[in-house]
Formats: structure tokens, sequence, C-alpha cells
């Protein structure tokens, strides 16, 4: 499995496993323009995940349903933790594989934000300090 930059030949997969695995459909301009801050798991020839990040901050993260649980997301995040000593995150408040997942990282929960998303589920804001 390796790890690089995202490239534009990658943003339909990018926007395919996001839609699937995330709530919010978030529209191709939005990969684009968070193309050059975004990093790809690729196993054999093939996307099999994806992080979208601003500095510390994850914007947008996941991995293909078929590749789950197989140590591809703590890959991804781990780059980031190579670059910051602080990371942070928001989830949805009810999406526990997430906070399971963020948990065994390390990160911690930081504070809850009210009907933060546009279905207002609240959200929980994860931080990961070195
Ligand atoms: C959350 C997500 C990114 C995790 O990616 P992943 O590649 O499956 O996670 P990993 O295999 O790297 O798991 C790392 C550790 O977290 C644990 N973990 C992963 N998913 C878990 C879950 N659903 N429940 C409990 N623990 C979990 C793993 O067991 C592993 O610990 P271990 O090494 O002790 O076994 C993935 O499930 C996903 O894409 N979910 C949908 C999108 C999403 O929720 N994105 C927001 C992410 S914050």
């Amino acid at each position: 499995m390796e790890i690089r930059n995202g490239r534009k030949e990658d943003l339909e997969i990018i926007k395919e496993i996001s839609s699937i695995s995330l709530k919010s459909v978030l529209p191709m301009k939005h990969f684009e323009k968070y193309l050059d801050n975004t990093i790809v798991a690729v196993e054999k020839n093939r996307i099999v995940g994806f992080l979208t990040s601003k500095k510390e901050c994850v914007m947008n993260f996941a991995i293909h349903t078929d590749f789950r649980k197989k140590g591809i997301g703590e890959k991804l995040i781990q780059e980031l933790m190579k670059k910051y000593r602080t990371i942070r995150l928001r989830t949805r408040e009810n999406n526990k594989n997430a906070i399971d997942f963020l948990n065994k990282l390390g990160f911690k929960e930081k504070r809850r934000i009210e009907q933060y998303y546009s279905n207002s589920d609240n959200a929980i804001e994860m931080e990961w300090k070195l």
C-alpha cells in the first residue's frame, strides 16, 4: 500500500468514496479546491482511501468500505502526525465507528457543537496532541 499526494485523475474516485462513506455529499468543487491538501492510499493501482486537510485540521477522510479495518485509515492519519504536533477533526456525534477509531489513535474529545451539520446532527471535535 502506497500513500501519495492526490492528483487530478483521482478526483472522481475520491468523490465516490466520500459519497458512499459520509452523510454529507460534497460537490466536485470542494475536492478540486482541496486537491493540493489531499493524500490518497493506493492499493494495487486502486485508490482505496483519502484524507483532505487544511493545515492541522482534517476536512474529509474516508476509506472504501471493502478496505476498512486493514490499518489504512491509521496510515493516512499518521502522515499528518508526522507533520503536526496537534491534529483536529470534527465528526458526527452519532458516528460511533469514527469516534472509536479516533480514540484508538489517541484523539480526545474537546467539545460538542450543537446542530453543526445541515441535517442538525451535532458534531464532536476531537483533538490529538503529540
Ligand atoms: C473511520 C475510518 C476512516 C477508519 O478507517 P480504517 O482504515 O477502517 O481504520 P484502521 O483499520 O486504520 O483502524 C485503526 C484502529 O482503529 C480501530 N477501528 C477502526 N474502525 C473501527 C470501528 N468501526 N470500531 C472500532 N474500532 C475501529 C481498528 O480496530 C484499529 O485498531 P487496532 O489496530 O487495534 O485493530 C473508516 O471506518 C471510514 O472510512 N468510515 C466512514 C467515513 C468516516 O466516518 N469518516 C470520518 C472519519 S473521522
